[in-house]
């Protein structure tokens, strides 16, 4: 970038890390895996005075700065957004817009539907960083609080999937009331998500997907909630290059919370954008969207 400042700090280092932020507006965190640096380093934006945003997909990382640096952001009068990812913004925002259409939510399952398309050497990073709790069974919000490990419901999917562990968005019970909600994968995500290769083999690979691979990609998210009489709504976005579509979520964020600040905290992003704002930005980027009623019979919830 032409004229932008360079500084160096390591993440363990939080004066020197405060130090590099100070002047700043909003960080970008992309150090992943976020399990070893969010919080320091949204620590440190937060004593910089800046907003932060990251690229997280780890879900127990997002969760660690809800629960741990509220305060603080409050403090400092910053917001903090996590998961600013192409998975976990459309899913928060689209759990929005289904739970004000559906009034009250009894259960709901995001779905991730990421056809075949390489994937970066950060990511496995982030992905061996967390194959514990992906193996264990990953996290489902049950009764009001986070819980590991335990079996996904069974079911008839409206698009064949199952269950994995990893693509849960842990903002979404942050704004909308709810019973239960899981996440699931189709199968093939679900078993390459469920290994990964050594550190020595991740460094071998390239950095990660070529542009061409990426445009191909295709991808279909699903947030399905039912209510307490049995009525259903679903929200669904598709696009295609996750990684590209990333960098644009992440800098887009940053760039709101300067232009329009949505209040202090760790906030979701359905909680810091406008829902039907951000999606419709989004457009612009191939992205399409809807939210409605259906589908009649279950086999989607539940
Ligand atoms: N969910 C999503 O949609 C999505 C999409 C894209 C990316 N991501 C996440 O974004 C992250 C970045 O991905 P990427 O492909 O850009 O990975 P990458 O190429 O490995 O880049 C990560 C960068 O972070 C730096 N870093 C890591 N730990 C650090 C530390 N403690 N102190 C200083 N620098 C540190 C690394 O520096 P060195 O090279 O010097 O180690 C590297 O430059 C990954 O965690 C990935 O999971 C998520």
């Amino acid at each position: 970038m032409h004229g932008a400042q360079r500084r160096q700090a390591p993440a363990g280092d939080h004066e020197a890390l405060t130090a590099a932020f100070a002047g700043g507006e909003a960080v970008i965190n992309c150090a992943g895996p976020f399990t070893f640096t969010a919080r320091a380093v949204a620590a440190a934006a937060i004593d910089a005075g800046c907003h932060y945003v990251d690229t997280s997909g780890e879900q127990l990382a997002v969760k660690d700065l809800f629960d741990t640096l509220t305060a603080p952001a409050h403090g400092a009068g910053v917001s903090v957004v996590p998961a600013a990812t192409d998975g976990c913004v459309p899913l928060d925002l689209l759990a929005s817009l289904v739970a004000a259409r559906l009034g009250r939510v009894e259960e709901m399952r995001t779905v991730h539907l990421v056809g075949a398309g390489g994937v970066s050497r950060g990511s496995l990073r982030s992905l061996a960083a967390t194959i514990g709790d992906v193996r264990s069974g990953g996290l489902v919000y049950d009764g009001g609080d986070w819980r590991a490990g335990t079996p996904g419901r069974r079911g008839e999917v409206l698009l064949p999937g199952r269950r994995a562990a990893v693509p849960e968005v842990v903002t979404i019970p942050r704004h909308v009331r709810l019973r239960r909600l899981e996440g699931l994968a189709e199968a093939g995500l679900g078993e390459r998500l469920s290994s990964a290769p050594s550190p020595e083999v991740i460094a071998s690979l390239p950095e990660g997907p070529a542009e061409r691979e990426r445009r191909a990609q295709r991808f279909t998210y699903l947030a399905e909630a039912a209510g307490a009489g049995g009525r259903r709504v679903r929200g669904i976005a598709e696009g295609s290059d996750t990684y590209g579509l990333t960098a644009v979520i992440a800098v887009e964020s940053a760039r709101r919370l300067v232009a329009e600040p949505p209040g202090a905290g760790v906030l979701a992003p359905a909680q810091a954008f406008e829902p039907a704002a951000f999606l419709g930005f989004l457009g612009a980027y191939g992205v399409r969207w809807a939210v409605e009623d259906g589908p009649e019979r279950d086999g989607s919830v539940g």
